[in-house]
């Protein structure tokens, strides 16, 4: 029987679903046949795995060769999928040990040289894979610190098909050249598009350096004002500001995350995996422990306010600041914010979205009497 199953996780927002890979091959014309829901860049992986399966230096079969995803009624979006159908294949083509393959979660894109490109949500990916029984999951290696964080689940980080293929068939590992440091991350580069990143301060979410750049202790005087804040932190209070301008509005919302205590690891978990989903985790810091701050531009969109897309939604800046501070500027002039009262957080499934994260908005009473006929 030349059949092979192993396991990979499809994302629904923020969580995770494990999904089956099944691959079975036939004699018969040559073909590839990916059924189970996938969506247009799953379908594309054809392609991916055939020229990756062939230049790791491993024989393509030339039978009928079909791939089914299960739970059919999933739906299933991305290139994470990648690396499980190809060793799904490889399994039915018995290039590698079937058996060795069918408790094992695979998660990352492949490149057509057979490298594993790191893919959006590998937190959540793994953390589903643990709730479901599975210990031992396959990671790309740059992503290996992210997937480490969740207990009780053995992580193997690889760098290519070819060194995966060693270790499951037990061979040499193969040497393989890190990614060139410095180059920017195309994941990553993909997702700063203007209007959701940078311009929208939602890149702004390095918080343990946020922390370090901004205390209280540096608003002189105000102390009705830094009282307010306190009780805010404190309490999980949401917080509105009202001042002239340069009354030092901005200046007190950006300290509010220095006074909120440090994130409990499961809150950690929780800020992490969204972060992750967007692909906005910083660099060799897999782990988020401090409460995020997220201030987007008043011109933000309803969308990158409350998140959404196509295949596997991306958080949003009320998602982003779960179990921190969403900083609305010039609350009444923000343009999305006809969305947030009812949609916040669960398009992209944030546990608690903007219930979650303390909302610091701000106005200026001087542009208030500007605008309002009757201003005094
Ligand atoms: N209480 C204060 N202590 C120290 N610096 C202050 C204080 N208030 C204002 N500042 C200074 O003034 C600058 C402008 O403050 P900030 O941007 O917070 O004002 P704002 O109320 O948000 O103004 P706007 O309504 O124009 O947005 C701050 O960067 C800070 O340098
Ligand atoms: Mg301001």
């Amino acid at each position: 029987m030349a059949f092979a199953r192993t396991c990979s996780v499809a994302l629904v927002g923020v969580e995770g679903v494990v999904v089956e890979v099944q691959a079975d091959l036939e004699p018969g014309v040559a073909a590839f046949t990916l059924v189970g829901l996938p969506d247009k860049s799953l379908t594309e992986s054809r392609d991916r795995v055939r020229a990756a399966v062939v230049n790791s230096g491993a024989e393509w079969p030339q039978k009928k060769l079909t791939v089914g995803l299960s739970p059919a009624s999933v739906p299933k979006a991305g290139s994470g999928f990648d690396l499980a159908v190809a060793c799904a294949v490889l399994g039915a083509a018995e290039r590698i040990d079937p058996r060795v393959l069918a408790d094992i979660v695979m998660i990352g894109e492949l490149g057509l040289d057979g490298r594993v490109r790191p893919v959006r949500g590998i937190l959540p990916a793994v953390l589903a894979a643990a709730d479901a029984g599975y210990e031992q999951v396959v990671v790309p290696e740059c992503a290996a610190a992210e997937a480490a964080l969740v207990p009780g689940v053995s992580v193997l980080g690889v760098r290519s098909l070819r060194q995966l293929i060693a270790v499951l068939a037990e061979e040499p590992v193969p040497e393989e050249a890190p990614d060139e440091l410095g180059r920017p991350d195309p994941l990553l580069a993909g997702l700063r598009v203007p209007g959701t990143g940078a311009a929208t301060g939602m890149h702004s979410i390095g918080a343990a350096q946020h922390d370090v750049d901004h205390d209280l202790a540096d608003v002189v005087g105000q102390t009705s004002a830094r009282t307010a804040v306190e009780v805010a932190a404190a309490g999980g209070h949401h917080l509105f500001l009202e001042g002239p301008p340069g009354a030092g509005k901005t200046m007190l919302a950006e300290r509010l995350p220095a006074v909120l205590p440090r994130l409990a690891r499961e809150e950690s978990l929780e800020v992490t995996a969204v972060h992750s989903v967007a692909g906005l985790l910083p660099p060799g810091k897999p782990l988020i422990d401090v409460a995020p701050y997220c201030a987007p531009h008043h011109s933000a969109t309803m969308q990158s306010l409350v998140g959404g897309g196509p295949g596997v939604a991306r958080p949003g800046a009320v998602s982003l600041a779960h179990r921190g501070v969403l900083f609305l500027d010039r609350a009444c002039k923000t343009s999305g914010m006809k969305g947030l009262a009812g949609s916040a957080g669960r398009q992209c499934g944030a546990p608690r979205g903007l219930y979650g994260s303390l909302a610091a908005c701000e106005t200026s009473r001087a542009r208030r009497y500007a605008d309002g006929p009757g201003a005094p």
